[in-house]
């Protein structure tokens, strides 16, 4: 042992006030010492430090949480992979990628908005056209019999053909869109046709 026991103590002026409170409970007292600098600097640096952040991220937005940097390089990834895919031609694989794609499904939700509902209504769960949700399908459930049936339209039964009007990517898109509806199961039109085999 060093000859100074008393090494653990802080000895500078700043720590050597030791004035005890006077409130005791059960014998145990409590000094009233002002608290060390380095702590002072984190408490008011934390501070000043949540303040900025707070208005930086959530009340100004000037700059996006990471939640949302990380999302938009995912999908930006996904974008790209689905391009390599369909450099490849279209396939049922790359319709299921593009199905799990979430700017290709927002975009195929928008579509089917504006062309679809009259025919299949909002959820897809059918009204003149039958119900996208269940698993039973009149021309198929596969992502490429999906996308034939909507390109070239079923005009006997009333199904337009889509591939004038919204062009091969769009008809792609949406039909990533319907693929999503696929065993949602909303209550409406009765199923109609065989169960889905993909
Ligand atoms: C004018 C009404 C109408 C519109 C608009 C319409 N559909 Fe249809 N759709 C139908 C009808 C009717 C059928 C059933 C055809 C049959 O029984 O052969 C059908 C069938 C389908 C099928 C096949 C369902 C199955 O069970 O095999 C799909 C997929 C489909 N439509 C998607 C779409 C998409 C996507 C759009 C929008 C781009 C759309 N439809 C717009 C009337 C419509």
């Amino acid at each position: 042992m060093s000859a100074n026991h008393d090494n653990t103590r802080d000895n500078r002026a700043e720590y050597r006030q030791d004035t005890v409170m006077a409130h005791e409970y059960d014998g145990i007292q409590e000094f009233d010492n002002r608290l060390p600098n380095w702590w002072m600097w984190i408490m008011w640096g934390s501070i000043v430090f949540a303040l900025g952040y707070w208005l930086v991220f959530h009340t100004l937005s000037l700059k996006p949480l990471s939640v949302a940097k990380f999302e938009t390089v995912m999908q930006k990834a996904q974008e790209e992979q689905l391009a390599r895919a369909a450099a490849q031609g279209v396939d049922d694989n790359f319709l299921v990628m593009m199905s799990q794609t979430a700017s290709k499904v927002t975009e195929g939700r928008d579509i089917f908005v504006k062309h679809c509902v009259a025919c299949h209504l909002d959820k897809g769960q059918g009204l003149v056209g039958p119900n996208l949700t269940d698993d039973v399908w009149v021309h198929g459930c596969a992502p490429m019999a999906m996308l034939k049936t909507v390109t070239e339209g079923v005009p006997a039964k009333g199904m337009p053909a889509w591939q004038n009007q919204l062009g091969p990517t769009r008809v792609q898109a949406v039909v990533a869109y319907v693929m999503t509806l696929k065993g949602t199961n909303v209550p409406g039109k009765a199923p109609e046709g065989q169960p889905c085999q993909f």
